[in-house]
């Protein structure tokens, strides 16, 4: 179940062109399960209305309005006490200087100082207005008391010109809730080292030897574990994706360099969802091979396995309690799987069928089995790679009790 599933959130928006963006946000935490109420100022109104937020959150949306309607004298408190997470974006200037005094003089500011939820602020106005002191100050204050302050980022401002004054990105907010609301989970406190996508081995400036892993599912895990409450570090081959707001990332491009980074951790798990090469050129060319020059031999040779380096180790063993594995097969799934299990000496491992075209790589759907070392098997059926994904952080989480 995803972290955002029944969750009561509350979404205020104020006065800002980046009132647009809000909507975006609300739309996604809706797609991801929460129950969006937005609480809109006479300003925001002024940007976007509230059929906006109701088309995407398919629940009524709030304004000054409703302050004074019938429901007035306990939708505030009603609000501040059921809500999860109370999340003002994007927040003007002077919103954050009523937010830091106290001052609640409309629907979304009488909430927030009724709310004892956690606060999160996604700033967005002119450069020199977040520059000036008494915004910072207030910035401050509100830090002081446990508000998350996402951004602002500095670029294009409406007023035409460039600076510090851009509200982040919604999918960058969504993030950061994540991790507010999955402070506390079941991996607080432990760290969790996962490795994603299909690894490059050079066979010159220009070319590599590569394979067809995305890192969906090991970006997904990623992002479970950070909304488990793990600090989290991915080291990641190259990929296409945006790495989860939270996780500390290390890039890598060979097996060689995914070894090296994965040794330079110690943690509480190791989850290597990366597809790591088993081959590479034995003499990468220093310059570009040329056509002209005839078709090259290349020669291979056997890369590092990470898994079993570590394992075999007793040092490096050391560094993580708990170690899973993937096993991607395209035959004699489970017998494979098994072998792999008990030669790289891992807790468990997950092992999917990539000949499947609903499952594996760059797929957004996963079916696989997971094979534990105490012999338990257990049977997943098609699911999503970020329900696979909490499944593995569940065992991990599970086992390192
Ligand atoms: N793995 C690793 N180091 C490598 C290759 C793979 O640590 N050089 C890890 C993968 O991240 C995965 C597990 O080992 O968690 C199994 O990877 P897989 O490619 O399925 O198996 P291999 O051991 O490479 O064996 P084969 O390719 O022959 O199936």
């Amino acid at each position: 179940m995803s972290i955002l599933s029944n969750k009561h959130i509350l979404l205020g928006v104020t006065g800002s062109i980046a009132g647009y963006k809000a909507a975006d946000l609300a739309s996604k935490l809706a797609q991801a399960g929460a129950d969006v109420d937005v609480i809109l100022t006479n300003a925001g109104e002024k940007f976007v209305t509230p059929l906006t937020f109701q088309s995407v959150t398919g629940r009524r949306a709030y304004t000054d309005n409703d302050l004074w309607g019938n429901e007035a004298h306990v939708l505030h408190v009603s609000f501040g006490k059921t809500a999860d997470l109370l999340v003002i974006a994007p927040c003007t200037a002077d919103t954050i200087a009523k937010l830091a005094n106290g001052i609640a003089d409309n629907l979304l500011t009488v909430t927030a100082l009724a709310a004892t939820c956690p606060l999160v602020i996604a700033p967005a106005m002119d450069g020199g207005m977040f520059d000036h002191p008494a915004t910072q100050d207030n910035l401050a204050k509100l830090k002081e008391r446990g508000a998350i302050i996402v951004g602002p980022a500095e670029g294009h401002l409406a007023s035409g010109l460039t600076g510090t004054g851009r509200m982040v990105e919604p999918a960058e907010i969504l993030g950061h809730i994540r991790i507010v609301l999955g402070r506390k989970g079941k991996l607080a406190g432990k760290k969790v080292v996962v490795t994603a996508g299909g690894t490059q081995e050079a066979l010159d400036p220009v070319r590599v030897i590569t394979n067809h892993s995305s890192g969906k599912q090991g970006y997904a895990i990623a992002q479970a574990a950070l909304d488990s409450g793990a600090d989290v570090c991915l080291v990641t081959a190259p990929t296409a994706l945006t790495a989860p707001v939270g996780a500390r990332v290390v890039k890598v491009n060979s097996a060689e360099e995914m070894l090296k980074a994965v040794l330079a951790e110690s943690a509480d798990a190791l989850i290597m969802a990366a597809a790591a090469a088993d081959f590479r050129p034995k003499n990468a060319a220093k310059d570009k091979m040329k056509k002209r020059d005839g078709i090259p031999q290349i020669e291979l040779e056997a890369t590092p396995d990470i898994l079993k380096t570590v394992s075999g180790s007793p040092v490096d063993k050391k560094r993580f309690q708990v170690m899973v594995g993937f096993a991607a097969e395209s035959q004699n799934l489970l017998e494979n799987a098994a072998e792999k299990l008990k030669s790289k000496k891992l807790d468990f491992i997950v092992a999917n069928d990539i000949s499947a075209s609903d499952a594996g790589f760059a797929v957004e759907t996963n079916r696989v089995t997971i094979l534990f070392a105490n012999g338990e098997r257990e049977n997943l059926p098609l699911t999503s790679k970020m329900e696979v994904a909490e499944i593995i952080i569940e065992h991990t989480s599970r086992l390192l009790e």
